[in-house]
């Protein structure tokens, strides 16, 4: 059969509450246009993003009811220890409440000033962690990953060539090289199994651990399956293996590519940086057979750790955004490409080219969406990263809107309803206008600023 249907039957529902476009327009007034202000409620298809979204199977719900809330040594951790080394085996499995707390303990240890960590590109809140122990994030994608509309498939690539030169000059202040899978801030995109190879290697060869980010392991994994030249009969379980097999340590968010609504780790092979880890888990998150989770988080997520590696999921799952970004493609509207993994990222400064990058194309299409269809998605660009710690402002490297699909929750026809969309925006296109912010915080603005519709 050519038709691939979610591999998956519905057996308990929750309602989309429909609200009408005048509705909207007043919720977008009372929300000073920021969607992130929005009630979850008052949103048909929320595509603000796919972590900590995804539908718990029933196997998922039964494992809940099996976890163990002892606060030292339940049999929740073990099945979750195994279950993390079923396919990524590091020595030391540290569970944390989420991706972040993972990177909040390490960096805290290896992290400081001075130091520079180098990555494909850091997520914000890996950057984050970084530069709040004073040390730098730096991000050596190859160019190919900053072309929005080439096609390539592996746009997610580490610049091999380019982490050498950087490591032969930067040596010493380099703690750890890290690469983040599949490539979020950088549309989703993946990295191939000879890369991270090659980045391992050129790591290895200067003495450096290698640590991924593992958030959308198995997305990576089935596009190294369908990608890469000799994965294509392998079993996503072994593709996994190895591609954890070179590093000395992971951080992960467990609300991605584990199922699970809450969750994460650390893992790492060095015995006296785990020993470290843990004293600061212990600080920071909790004991360390649970680390700020509950016993029933650490079953849901032994579970969904062994759901994401089905062949016919994740053929579901990625099929799903190439479908959007298809049809939008042959709509004419910008996207990037390949599709990602996880989301279908648009280019709004490409497409609304009658508003400049500083009155925010991306939120001006991120509204627009939410007033023509209740679709929640989310302004990657000028509001996100243009404002610079001194206060100054400069349109940012692109201005995307990331429609991030939660996983297993919606269905071909909420996918047909987002490509309509799509044509009613299209519709009103050039009468569309840009944004003013008239009230920013100092840090993280795309948050909370409040803006005004330019007239
Ligand atoms: N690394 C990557 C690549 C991520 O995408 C995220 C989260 C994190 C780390 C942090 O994990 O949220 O569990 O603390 N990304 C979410 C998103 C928030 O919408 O892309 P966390």
């Amino acid at each position: 059969m050519k038709t691939i249907i979610e591999p998956f039957r519905i057996k308990s529902v929750e309602p989309i509450r429909f609200t009408t476009v005048d509705e909207r327009r007043a919720l977008l007034k009372y929300a000073h246009f920021n969607l992130f202000a929005i009630k979850s409620d008052d949103v048909i298809i929320d595509l603000l993003t796919d972590s900590g979204t995804s539908a718990m199977s029933a196997a998922q719900w039964a494992a809940v009811m099996k976890g163990d809330e002892s606060y030292a040594g339940s049999p929740s951790f073990f099945r979750f220890e195994a279950a993390v080394r079923d396919l990524m085996p590091f020595r030391h499995i540290i569970p944390t409440h989420q991706g972040r707390a993972a990177e909040a303990i390490l960096f805290s240890l290896i992290g400081g000033k001075g130091r520079r960590i180098p990555s494909n590109t850091h997520f914000d809140t890996t950057r984050g962690n970084i530069e709040g122990t004073g040390a730098e994030a730096h991000d050596l994608l190859i160019a190919e990953g900053r072309n929005p509309a080439l096609d390539h498939p592996f746009k997610g690539n580490m610049d091999v060539a380019r982490l050498d030169v950087f490591l032969r000059e930067h040596g010493d202040a380099v703690p750890c090289v890290m690469i983040t899978v599949t490539n979020n801030a950088g549309g989703g995109q993946p990295v191939s199994l000879a890369n991270i190879r090659a980045t391992a290697e050129v790591a290895k060869r200067h003495g450096k651990p290698f640590i991924i980010d593992g958030c959308r392991f198995a997305e990576n994994a089935w596009f190294i399956k369908q990608r890469e030249e000799g994965q294509g009969t392998r079993a996503i379980k072994d593709i996994v293996r190895d591609m954890f097999a070179f590093a000395d340590g992971m951080t992960m968010s467990a609300k991605k590519d584990a199922f699970a609504n809450i969750g994460g780790w650390l893992a790492l092979n060095d015995d006296a940086l785990a020993e470290k880890a843990r004293t600061r888990l212990i600080q920071t998150e909790g004991f360390p057979t649970y680390g700020g989770l509950a016993g029933r988080d650490l079953d849901a997520i032994a579970q969904g750790l062994s759901e994401i590696i089905d062949e016919d999921y994740l053929r579901y799952r990625v099929r799903t955004n190439a479908y959007i970004s298809e049809r939008l493609d042959a709509m004419g509207v910008p996207v990037v490409k390949p599709a990602g993994g996880h989301a279908v990222f648009v280019d709004a400064r490409g497409w609304l080219s009658h508003i400049p990058p500083l009155s925010y194309p991306g939120q001006a299409l991120a509204v627009a969406l939410y007033e023509v269809a209740g679709i929640r998605g989310c302004e990657i660009g000028t509001v996100m990263f243009g404002r610079h710690p001194d206060g100054s402002e400069t349109p940012a490297a692109m201005d995307l809107v990331r429609l991030a699909m939660p996983r297993r929750v919606y269905t071909q026809s909420h996918a047909d309803y987002i490509v309509e969309a799509f044509g009613k925006v299209a519709a009103m296109l050039t009468s569309l206008k840009g944004y003013r912010i008239a009230w920013e915080p100092p840090m993280m603005r795309h948050f909370t600023a409040k803006f005004a519709p330019l007239t």
